[in-house]
């Protein structure tokens, strides 16, 4: 396990926060599966709640990987992010589950959010439909967070223009940036004609193992491409991530002090010293 090195510039301890909202949805997008998505999803979201803000996530994945990271599955007869996507009874609110997390909560999708992608091709505003979705949360959240599934499809789309901001997570291997010119075309069409305000916060190398030359010249040709798009913070390969996910719960509280923790608490440092939460 390899720490961060010392030169990396740090971010201040954030403020505490006077009250709550308006949020900034932030979606979390790659096309390629297992990036790192969900993980940056539920431990971003933790280290912003760990910081006094209040997260929403928006498990937008039919997998349902971050509401089971987060230890929540939704029932039968509970409703999901597809019931408050597709039926007017069901609103945002009737779907939120706390996490055991204070101030970390999550909207569970399961199985059934497949069918959204069809079904939503025959209706109006299709591509706004998360976006009115979410606006109960918008006072009473700091950050939305939205987990997407490895595709550029509908629901990904609902995604970016329900967003502020996009998250692009890179795994630091020979093929990261494999696809990622079509995802910034994909997000350059949605901001110029769905959602103007749309910005790319960054992009974030995981999976890093600084002790090998491969991935140290991934990462160099990711500045090169990125420049000043690529978050200072990397997170770094290891097995406690996989080893949280089975226990269903964040890095940060599976092992708090371990250095996969403290660098999804410096990535919280570095969105809000950047602006790009609140
Ligand atoms: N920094 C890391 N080091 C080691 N393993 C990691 C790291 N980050 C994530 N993983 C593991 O890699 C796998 C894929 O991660 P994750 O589910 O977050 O990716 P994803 O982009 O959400 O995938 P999908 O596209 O399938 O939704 C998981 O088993 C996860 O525990
Ligand atoms: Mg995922």
């Amino acid at each position: 396990m390899t720490k961060p090195a010392a030169s990396l510039p740090d971010f201040p301890e954030p403020e505490p926060l006077d009250g709550h909202g308006p949020a900034r949805v932030i979606t979390l997008c790659n096309q390629k599966g297992g990036v790192g998505k969900t993980t940056t999803a539920i431990n971003l979201g933790a280290a912003l709640a760990e910081y006094g803000r209040r997260v929403l996530i928006v498990d937008f994945d039919p997998q349902g990987a971050a509401s089971v990271a987060l230890g929540v599955t939704a029932k039968d007869d509970q409703p999901t992010v597809y019931d408050a996507l597709m039926s007017q009874s069901v609103s945002l609110t009737d779907i939120i589950q706390p996490t055991s997390l204070a101030r970390l909560d999550v909207a569970p999708a399961n199985i059934d959010l497949s069918a959204a992608e069809v079904q939503l091709v025959g209706e109006v505003a299709r591509e706004t439909t998360l976006a009115r979705m979410l606006r109960p949360a918008l006072d009473v959240y700091d950050v939305v967070l939205i987990d997407c599934q490895p595709s550029l499809g509908l629901l990904t789309v609902n995604a970016l223009t329900a967003a502020h901001g996009v998250i692009i997570p890179l795994e630091t291997e020979y093929f990261a940036l494999r696809g990622v010119a079509l995802l910034v075309e994909t997000i350059a069409k949605v901001a110029d004609r769905l959602n103007p305000r749309l910005k790319i916060d960054g992009i974030l190398a995981t999976m890093v193992d600084t002790r090998t030359l491969h991935s140290r010249e991934v990462l160099e040709r990711v500045h090169e491409a990125f420049g000043q798009q690529v978050f200072a913070t990397v997170i770094a390969r290891t097995v406690k991530f996989p080893d949280s996910s089975v226990a269903a719960e964040p890095i940060l509280t599976f092992a708090p002090d371990h250095p996969g923790a403290q660098s999804y608490r410096r990535l919280a440092r570095e969105l809000i010293a950047r602006g790009d939460a609140a």
